[in-house]
């Protein structure tokens, strides 16, 4: 099948003479699993997600949702996706059921199915006890699920989460993963950014990585660990030198202890030397979170001015 969203050589600049936010980005998202995009703090999350939903127009490159074009098939786009912006406000005079109740109608479900379609999300986003409560006098974190509940429970081919658990607390956080991973397993495509990277792996098929509106990786999880240099890291309790770990790879304190970042064989070589000193030793594939740090960091070095020669 046909990707769901699939970007070619995308641009935006949203005025002249400033920086793009982003950057000739290619990328094809499979239909039907959840696709992560991450990234810091402007790094174009919002601003690819914005695109894609017909909210904004790419400066340069194409870009098709669902074989229609964001230029000129914006309607045929908007009737197949639903979206919860980064920054979303419900209609405030509106109780949490009749908001989720009102979107699936106005949708075209009709109103069985909407009633039907209300009651479960609400039940599955731990929302029942507060369905008669207005919106507005929701907590922030209880309003931000009141909206995901809404795109969640729509029946639009291509739902856009930007950030949908900021602010939840963790037990409302595994609510909304639940929620989204019924969402691909009845084979709908979830666009989802977030800063949470535990999040991110826990619930991507494939992510995304943008920094400065670039796309620096591209891949499923568990293949991106095979694209940095120390794909491995040692955790070691104990008196050693730097000069020791040193040659095994990079090394950094932490609390108690070094951690080393290394190749395979490197890797196994000092968790040996240290068991051998009787020291706590604990290894393993690199998280996600050392992925991210590892190339964002090597791409800001990599843009920072050469030093001045003295
Ligand atoms: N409406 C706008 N007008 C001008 N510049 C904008 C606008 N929206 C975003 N930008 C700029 O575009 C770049 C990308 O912003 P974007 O909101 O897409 O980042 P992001 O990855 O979503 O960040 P965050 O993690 O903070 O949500 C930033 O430099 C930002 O300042
Ligand atoms: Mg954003």
């Amino acid at each position: 099948m046909s990707a769901a969203i699939e970007a070619r050589g995308l641009s935006k600049r949203y005025a002249k003479g400033r920086e793009a936010a982003l950057s000739e980005v290619s990328l094809s998202i499979p239909p039907g699993a959840v696709y992560g995009l991450i990234g810091r703090n402007g790094a174009g999350k919002t601003t690819f997600i914005r695109i894609c939903a017909t909210q904004l127009l790419p400066s340069a490159g194409d870009l098709r949702v669902l074989g229609f074009d964001v230029r000129g098939e914006e309607r045929k786009i908007r009737e197949r996706i639903a979206c919860v912006p980064q920054e979303s406000r419900p209609l405030y005079f509106l109780n949490v059921w009749e908001l989720v109740y009102l979107y699936l109608k106005m949708r075209g479900l009709d109103a069985v199915e909407s009633r039907r379609r209300t009651t479960n999300v609400l039940d599955e986003l731990g929302l029942s006890e507060v369905k008669g409560t207005l919106v507005n006098r929701l907590s922030g974190g209880m309003r931000r699920r009141a909206m995901v509940a809404m795109v969640l429970a729509s029946d639009a081919e291509i739902l856009f989460l930007d950030e949908p658990t900021t602010g939840l607390d963790p037990i409302a956080r595994r609510e909304v993963w639940g929620a989204i991973r019924r969402a691909s397993r009845e084979k709908r495509t979830v666009l989802l950014t977030t800063h949470y990277l535990d999040e991110a792996e826990a619930l991507s098929a494939r992510l995304a990585l943008l920094e400065k509106g670039r796309l620096l990786l591209e891949g499923p999880p568990s293949e991106l660990r095979g694209r940095v240099r120390l794909p491995y890291r040692v955790t070691v309790q104990g008196s050693f030198l730097p000069s020791e770990l040193e040659r095994f790879g990079q090394v950094s304190d932490v609390e108690g202890g070094h951690l080393v970042f290394a190749q395979e064989g490197a890797a196994r070589e000092l968790a040996m030397l240290a068991l051998s000193r009787g020291a706590k030793v604990s290894m393993g594939p690199v998280s996600l979170e050392d992925i991210f740090m590892e190339v964002v960091g090597r791409s800001i070095e990599d843009d920072a001015p050469a030093a001045e020669a003295t």
